[in-house]
């Protein structure tokens, strides 16, 4: 427990002098310890581009200070130019304005929160494809060469959040049955007999049913991209929540079981579990991530052994004895202690992160990366705004 409070209140510090410092821009990543801008008009529909909001609440929800407020505010309204542009959402609608506009609207019921997170949640629920019962992913662009008519990834199951918030706060049940659909398609099309994920299944967009699978941001067909299986970990147990589907907290059990097993002796994760001995690329976004979904795992299964609300009743390390919860630490642990930046004179937190196999680059700072490395340490002092 000192340690979770030690290691998140020498985060705050470091970012209370990052914030200032980037106050008016929405960063991706950095270049020489700067971050960079993604909030001119070329870049603003960016996948990422709520996570900085999302890191500004939770350190208000720890702190109070008002900077942070202003600078999640200011994200967020920034945000309003991609709700006139069709082309510029898709299924990350939720890491859009889940930590932005939603966010707000739980902690203050700005009213102008609402109306932009359920124009968000409207537009996500009509990429749902009835035949195959499936949110679809990306838009086609210009130039490219495949039809993504038919496909869905992993990485859908963070966004399902969004319908689910919109059908609570509704209380009109369309949003959470299309998450619900999508989910179950993925439970049934997604997970692999050995626990792993696929990123993308191809789905006949007219008649339904798989056609086959792709290994998008990972090093093959058939492999395992390391963030893929965090996004299915952590998006299946919040389904859980949201539904209380035991379906989904065994298909987050299944991967979580399959990312532990394989979870190197140096406790840092790599690009794609299966990809070459000899290539060394890390993903420290996956690590991240990962832990926020083991947490939440460790306490539903906590919570179903005792009938009660664990989190208030034990936090941070005196959770140890729980497989999920010590896989969590071990992998915040290890980031912290190789794989964060502490110098408070440069911007970014977590090193080492990696957005692609294939990619050109490897291994530099990503803004997600530092959201979820914040966010667990917030579940484990028992501070988190919870943004899912
Ligand atoms: N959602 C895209 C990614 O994880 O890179």
């Amino acid at each position: 427990m000192d340690w979770v409070w030690e290691t998140l209140n020498r985060v705050e510090r470091k970012m209370e002098k990052v914030s200032m410092r980037s106050a008016h821009k929405i960063p991706y990543t950095a270049r020489d310890g700067i971050h960079d801008d993604r909030s001119d008009d070329a870049n603003i529909a960016w996948w990422t581009n709520g996570f900085w909001g999302g890191m500004m609440w939770q350190l208000y929800a720890l702190t109070g200070k008002e900077p942070y407020r202003q600078i999640a505010e200011e994200t967020e309204q920034k945000l309003d130019r991609v709700l006139m542009d069709f082309n510029g959402m898709d299924h990350d609608n939720g890491f859009r304005w889940l930590p932005t506009a939603v966010a707000d609207y739980r902690l203050t019921r700005n009213p102008a929160s609402r109306n932009r997170a359920l124009l968000a949640a409207g537009n996500l629920a009509g990429r749902y494809n009835c035949a195959g019962r499936f949110i679809r992913a990306w838009n086609d662009w210009e130039g490219n060469t495949d039809d993504h008519r038919g496909w869905a990834i992993i990485d859908c199951m963070m966004n399902l959040p969004l319908l689910y918030w919109a059908s609570e706060e509704t209380k009109d049940p369309r949003f959470g049955q299309i998450a619900i659909n999508h989910a179950n398609t993925a439970a049934e099309n997604f997970i692999r007999s050995d626990g792993s994920v696929n990123h993308i299944v191809e789905f006949d967009f007219e008649k339904g049913g798989m056609i086959k699978s792709y290994g998008g941001q990972g090093c093959a067909d058939g492999s395992s991209w390391t963030r893929g299986q965090a996004w299915g970990l952590y998006g299946f147990i919040l389904s859980y929540l949201h539904t209380k589907n035991p379906l989904y907290l065994e298909s987050a059990r299944r991967i979580a079981d399959y990312f532990i097993e394989n979870i190197p002796e140096s406790g840092l994760i790599p690009v794609d579990f299966c990809q070459p001995q000899e290539v060394l690329w890390e993903d420290s976004t996956a690590a991240a991530i990962a832990a926020c979904g083991l947490i939440e795992l460790a306490k539903a299964y906590e919570q179903n052994e005792t009938g009660q609300e664990s989190g208030q009743k034990k936090d941070g390390e005196d959770r140890c004895e729980n497989v999920y919860m010590r896989a969590a630490l071990r992998l915040l642990k290890t980031l912290a202690q190789k794989r964060v930046n502490w110098n408070d004179q440069e911007d970014p937190l977590l090193t080492k992160c990696t957005a692609a196999y294939h990619d050109a680059e490897h291994e530099f700072s990503i803004i997600y990366g530092d959201y979820y490395f914040l966010e667990a340490l917030m579940k484990l002092a028992g501070k988190e705004l919870f943004i899912w």
